[in-house]
């Protein structure tokens, strides 16, 4: 959720900051827009458009007509002010002589807006960024200080979360970051430094890199970075080095990221359980939990948004079965609004891909405040939420770009079974045996993903068959229903086509009203236990009309087969893993449907990759 880059060196900055913000255009944005410094005119040329990143770049000639060498860039997911040329970023004081980017909201942006204009600053858009713009400059001019110290005074006036890159005429051989509550990453190159909302925008420049952390000022220059604690002292940050390839965060010959990172799953699991199974026994490095704390954990309270929250509902299943304690999951957006039970034995389990996430993150504060230690699932190494956890298991997925998640998804069900694993052995709650079984599984996923892969063509034709509905159920009982709501979530964020999951047995109180001739129903019966239960609901809605896709292990198939219309199939493994099969089945399907009806994928309307304001 927007976007920011920031640039000062020896090369021309805005071709430099349009490939930055291509590379963030996956976070969801509405606008975009640079302000560079050009040496030559000692002037801040300022360019904004509303629309898609082309559009700006189509503008300056993919930059090549704007002079200069140190710039900010920005793109944009509207919340104060509607998406427009005026409204985007760089925000401009009165001047022209301040630009500013901005991530996140400035709650008091009204009563600080009413105090500017009460002096006779006259604002141009409906932002409350222009606050930051308006104020910084009222500072320098009112109290004739110069353009950190101005900042520093603004940061002591504005309240809320913000990640900022700030560009100033009259110090042109530098840029000012600021953060609160939102990303900000700080790039060192050779001759030049960076600023960027993530390392995707500035890996083809510097791997390495350091992460801002709340309250934290850095001064930008060629010679280096500077940076700043709370109180405007200086201090030195750890400098971490990335790892990952650059084509990591390119489609590689993919029509969309989307698919690549349904076909990286298999290697991304790889890379997350393998390590950590040494001998027959689940190997967590470094980890701190002792025995006697695990033992003494009265209840495991699972906190995530969206798709990550549905591994989380997976996991109160797979947990509870595995360590015999109480497993509760809440949705971060609820988590702190409802006064939740959580004390010093509680473990809260917070779970994010970005670990960006501001309600997962507000949740974790909470849990904290109410005395819980935190473990985090979390894939961004070095993202907000990891470094706020005591313990942190990262997934190892390698960068998502997909709005939609997929390969995170499965990698965090990965990891929290792991965990189960490792608890369920110092509890003894497992028979050993089994506890054996499920670790060999475990190592068995990503060829079994493989080969669900290898059959996509068929799940491409269900779409084919499907993809014009308007409404879908996807139903399922224990594991099949957590796994529904998975697969509910995929097909209606990328194909806008409206679906619901249901716990099977709910139907009968009240949705089964909803089905008639035609509708679809896909039917999830691969938990074993309870496949009988799940035939009878497939014979229930199909005898009010509906069309039934089911997914089945294979040794279910022919019997599925002969009530369901299409019958789609997992390879065989353990009960506490079929989830992790099934997914990927569903991500084929939403991902088919989305492309027969034309949908822009990567980029679904309405949504962001990360979810950076309540
Ligand atoms: O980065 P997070 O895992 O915290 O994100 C949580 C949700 O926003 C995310 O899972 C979202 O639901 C995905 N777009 C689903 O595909």
């Amino acid at each position: 959720m927007c976007g920011i880059v920031g640039y000062v060196g020896r090369e021309q900055a805005a071709p430099i900051l349009l490939d930055g913000l291509s590379k963030l255009e996956y976070r969801g944005y509405d606008s975009a827009g640079v302000a560079v410094y050009s040496e030559k005119t000692g002037e801040m040329a300022v360019y904004k458009a509303k629309g898609r990143l082309k559009v700006l770049s189509d503008l300056i000639e993919g930059g090549a007509m704007v002079d200069g060498t140190v710039g900010i860039g920005h793109t944009r997911w509207a919340t104060h002010g509607a998406p427009s040329d005026v409204n985007s970023h760089p925000q401009v004081s009165r001047s022209g002589r301040i630009a500013v980017v901005h991530n996140g909201i400035i709650e008091n942006y009204a009563e600080l807006k009413s105090f500017l204009m009460d002096q006779g600053v006259p604002f141009t858009s409906e932002t409350d960024t222009e606050v930051v713009a308006q104020l910084i400059e009222y500072f320098c001019e009112q109290d004739q200080v110069d353009i950190l110290e101005a900042v520093g005074r603004c940061l002591r006036r504005i309240e809320g979360a913000y990640a900022l890159g700030i560009l100033c005429a009259d110090a042109p051989d530098q840029l000012i970051a600021v953060r609160k509550d939102s990303p900000l990453i700080l790039g060192y190159g050779e001759g030049c430094s960076f600023l960027a909302s993530d390392v995707t925008a500035i890996i083809r420049h510097t791997r390495s890199v350091s992460y801002m952390d709340d309250g934290e000022v850095a001064v930008l220059t060629r010679e280096g970075i500077q940076c700043y604690n709370h109180l405007m002292q200086p201090i030195e940050k750890e400098i971490c080095h990335v790892d990952w390839e650059i084509d990591a965060a390119e489609k590689g010959g993919y029509e969309h990221f989307m698919f690549k990172e349904i076909m990286e799953q298999p290697e991304a699991m790889r890379r997350c359980i393998s390590p950590r199974i040494r001998d027959g026994e689940v190997f967590l490095e470094n980890f701190p939990l002792s025995d006697d704390y695990i033992r003494n954990i009265s209840k495991l309270y699972i906190v995530a948004c969206g798709s990550s929250y549905h591994v989380g509902m997976v996991g109160k299943y797979n947990l509870e079965r595995m360590i015999r304690k109480s497993v509760e999951v809440a949705l971060a957006s609820e988590f702190r609004y409802m006064n939740p039970i959580v004390d010093e034995r509680t473990l809260v389990v917070v779970i994010s891909q970005s670990g960006e996430t501001l309600d997962t993150m507000a949740a974790l504060r909470e849990a904290r405040r109410l005395g819980a230690k935190i473990l985090s699932i979390v894939n961004v190494v070095g993202s907000s939420i990891a470094r706020e956890s005591d313990v942190v298991l990262y997934t190892w997925a390698g960068p998502e770009i997909a709005v939609a998640t997929t390969k995170a998804y499965s990698t965090q069900m990965a990891a929290l079974n792991l965990l189960g694993l490792y608890f369920a052995r110092r509890l003894g709650t497992m028979d050993l045996a089994e506890y054996r079984r499920v670790l060999e599984e475990m190592l068995l996923l990503p060829e079994k993903m493989e080969a669900i892969l290898s059959s996509k063509d068929d799940i491409q034709y269900f779409a084919s068959q499907y993809f014009n509905h308007s409404s879908v159920f996807f139903i399922g009982r224990n594991v099949d229903y957590a796994l529904g709501l998975e697969g509910s979530l995929k097909l209606k964020e990328i194909s806008y086509i409206h679906s619901e999951a249901y716990a099977s047995g709910e139907l009968k109180h009240g949705t089964i009203s909803l089905i008639e001739d035609g509708t679809l129903v896909v039917a999830l019966g691969t938990y074993r236990k309870l496949f009988e239960k799940a035939m009878s609901n497939v014979v229930e809605v199909k005898a009010r009309g509906a069309d039934v896709l089911a997914l089945t292990t294979e040794s279910h198939r022919e019997e599925m087969a002969k009530t369901a219309n299409a019958v789609m199939t997992i390879p065989e493994t353990h009960d506490l893993l079929l989830p992790s099969l099934g997914v990927v089945p569903l991500q084929l399907f939403a991902y088919y449907v989305a492309l027969m009806r034309g949908c822009d994928i990567d980029k679904p309307r309405n949504l962001a990759k990360s979810v950076t304001v309540e």
